[in-house]
């Protein structure tokens, strides 16, 4: 069997492009709609219209321990209510083995952290600034910007993400990222 051939990724952050990749999600609201805690808003909006929010290219690398994964996210400027546009947030399923980089190239964002056992983190996310979750961190991030909020992920590649605790009723993230006058701020989930 031959060896893996190396593999050079080109990557833009206006506009977005990560190439090549083999995958890529692209997330509307209608697709995330338990993610946000007005869910009045999200039927406003969704009355109006379905907006992207986030769209994520990962590169062709085998999802095998051994292999490390390299992923482009965009998180579209706006908000649902008062809420910044986010992802899911997710915790790996492996607790000890898979950690992540974060590494913003455009925009400003924050990345909020949260353990299992109820450890809450909140840090900003601009370029400049790798961010670290250690393995056991649930992570989710937020564009607190008006353009375009852009960051390189990577992590082992045979991580396995687990949303099971987000969605109405659920767990979820106990801190939300809300616009106050024109500011993002940190409150604790309604
Ligand atoms: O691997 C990661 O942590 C990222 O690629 C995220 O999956 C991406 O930012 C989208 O987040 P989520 O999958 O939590 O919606
Ligand atoms: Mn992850």
């Amino acid at each position: 069997m031959s060896a893996f051939q190396p593999l050079n990724i080109k990557y833009s952050e206006i506009p977005p492009q990560f190439t090549p990749y083999d995958l890529v999600i692209d997330r509307s609201l209608n697709e995330m709609q338990d993610v946000f805690y007005d869910q009045d808003a999200v039927k406003r909006s969704l009355a109006e219209q379905n907006p992207s929010i986030v769209k994520v290219w990962m590169a062709p690398i085998p999802y095998d321990r051994g292999h490390l994964m390299s992923c482009m996210t965009v998180i579209y400027p706006g908000t649902i209510g008062d809420e910044f546009y986010m992802t899911k947030g997710h915790f790996h399923t492996d607790p000890v083995n898979d950690p992540e980089y974060y590494l913003t190239i455009r925009g400003e964002g924050m990345l909020l952290l949260q353990t299992r056992e109820g450890d809450t983190s909140v840090s900003e996310m601009l370029p400049g600034i790798l961010n670290y979750i250690p393995p056991g961190w649930a992570h989710r991030t937020v564009n607190t910007g008006d353009e375009d909020f852009v960051f390189l992920g990577f992590f082992p590649s045979a991580a396995k993400r687990d949303y099971s605790f987000i969605g109405l009723g659920k767990e979820n993230f106990k801190k939300v990222v809300v616009k106050r006058l024109g500011k993002p701020e940190v409150i604790d989930h309604p």
